[in-house]
């Protein structure tokens, strides 16, 4: 058995590595491979991966490092996809971009979203290629590589027989939360939801069998914001903390969801659930629904992006050169947490076949009677070894349906205009997306997209 991770130069990769080899016996791991294209920042994290298999955790798992394509693929069984195109320097751009004109600047959302979304395409797809070419046929791709609403669209109009599934964490990291509000295990917890990626809506939280959700909405209501009681205790820090975008002091349970600027979310959900109380919204739902306020409260110097870059990346890079230099090793350098162990969980029901039951991103095929078939949402489903078997819905609200056919087909939009390099209908894709005010500033902004994205964007005539 054989799992590479590519994009294995991520500050992810140590706490992924660490929750595959938590589950060596399930997933009978022989091999772990990291692969990346920028080597420095492979080799740094190489060593603190090999420091996590062989020195802390003692285990007989080869580690292979590599840059090489065929090395990383061949006979590989499982590819865990994490690549970010342009990096943190572009992520910046996805965010600061669009600010500047007034706009949500988000990295998966709004046209920062979309800007992402022209770079990824194509890499993502040589990455199935490569998959295709040298790994074992019954290969597995487990994307998380964002903007991953667009992406997953790519791939299904690109290359249709792929082996890959799609998934992002968020909804984990929500539920993570919920369980701590609620004081019970997330163990516990069995939830639906219905949406796109970071567009979507849980419609019931049960706890042990118990609807919750009517609980949920009391304590938001109470607590004016979606944040366990622990963070609470010290509301004015929190807010100072997002104010100034520093990380704040450690918080209980190290949910890096809850620190710094993504304090304003946990808030927009109570916002939101004021005036439309009946489902648990996404936490990314506000940068469609308040997206004035978001440019209020952002600093167009100053974005998430310019966050991580002086702490999770900082505090990776700078755990790793102490290691190199002293032999000494502070875990709390690294992240782990439910992100990796979610992502290893999903490559055991695939392997053994478990049919559990998890929210991934996959073509609709009637799971919500009112979307269209072929739209890639995000739903529950359960996963053996063919894939997702999605579950059926009743139809969704007009509400919830009409915003999602108009991110989905600004989504949709995005990916005709970059295979078709058609600037009209990338155009199109940005005046749609909901943070738009109008086509002109849609213009203006993809104009600077374009001149900021060159050498990553295929070119539009
Ligand atoms: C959530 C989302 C991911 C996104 C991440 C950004 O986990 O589901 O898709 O990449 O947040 O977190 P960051 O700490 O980098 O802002
Ligand atoms: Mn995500």
């Amino acid at each position: 058995m054989i799992i590479t991770l590519a994009g294995g130069g991520s500050t992810f990769t140590p706490g992924i590595v660490k929750s595959i080899a938590l589950r060596k016996d399930e997933l009978e791991v022989d091999e772990i491979r990291l692969y990346d294209i920028n080597e420095e920042r492979q080799r740094k994290v190489g060593v603190l991966v090999d420091w996590i298999l062989h020195e802390d955790l003692k285990l007989d798992i080869k580690l292979t490092v590599t840059t090489d394509k065929a090395e990383a693929f061949t006979d590989a069984d499982f590819v865990f996809a994490q690549m970010r195109v342009g990096g943190y320097a572009m992520r910046e751009q996805d965010e600061k971009i669009p600010l500047r004109h007034g706009c949500v600047g988000q990295e998966t959302c709004g046209c920062g979203g979309l800007a992402y979304g022209m770079r990824t395409i194509f890499p993502m797809v040589e990455l199935i290629d490569d998959v295709e070419k040298y790994a074992k046929p019954t290969y597995w791709i487990l994307n998380y590589s964002n903007p991953a609403a667009i992406v997953s669209e790519a791939c299904r109009v690109l290359r249709p027989k792929a082996r890959i599934i799609n998934i992002c964490d968020m909804p984990i990291a929500i539920i993570d939360v919920v369980a701590a509000a609620l004081e019970c295990s997330k163990k516990d917890i069995v939830y639906d939801y219905f949406g796109l990626n970071h567009f979507g809506w849980f419609t019931s939280i049960e706890v042990n069998g118990e609807e919750a959700l009517p609980r949920l909405r009391e304590y938001i209501k109470e607590h004016e914001i979606l944040l366990p009681a622990a963070f609470l205790a010290d509301k004015q820090s929190l807010m100072k903390a997002a104010k100034s975008g520093d990380e704040g002091d450690e918080n209980p349970e190290q949910n890096r969801h809850t620190k710094g600027s993504w304090y304003y979310v946990w808030k927009g959900v109570y916002e939101i659930m004021e005036l439309f109380p009946e489902y648990l919204p996404n936490t990314y739902l506000n940068y469609y629904l308040q997206q004035k306020e978001f440019v209020e409260h952002s600093n167009p110097e100053r974005t998430r992006a310019n966050e991580v870059e002086e702490t999770r990346e900082k505090n990776l890079f700078d755990g790793i050169d102490r290691y190199e230099k002293t032999g000494e090793i502070d875990e709390s350098v690294f992240y782990a947490g439910s992100h990796g162990d979610w992502i290893a969980d999903l490559a055991i029901a695939l392997k053994n076949d478990t049919k559990a039951r998890f929210l991934v991103i996959t073509e609709n095929r009637g799971a919500l009677p009112n979307m269209p078939y072929d739209a890639m949402v995000e739903v529950p489903a359960y996963i053996g070894k063919k894939g997702p078997e999605v579950i059926c819905q009743d139809p969704i609200p007009l509400f919830q349906q009409g915003l999602m056919m108009q991110q989905l087909n600004s989504e949709k939009l995005l990916v005709q205009g970059a295979i078709e390099g058609s600037y009209e209908k990338v155009l199109q894709a940005f005046t749609l997306n909901k943070t738009m005010p109008s086509m002109t500033v849609a213009k203006e902004i993809l104009d600077d997209m374009i001149e900021a994205n060159k050498g990553y964007w295929p070119e539009l005539h």
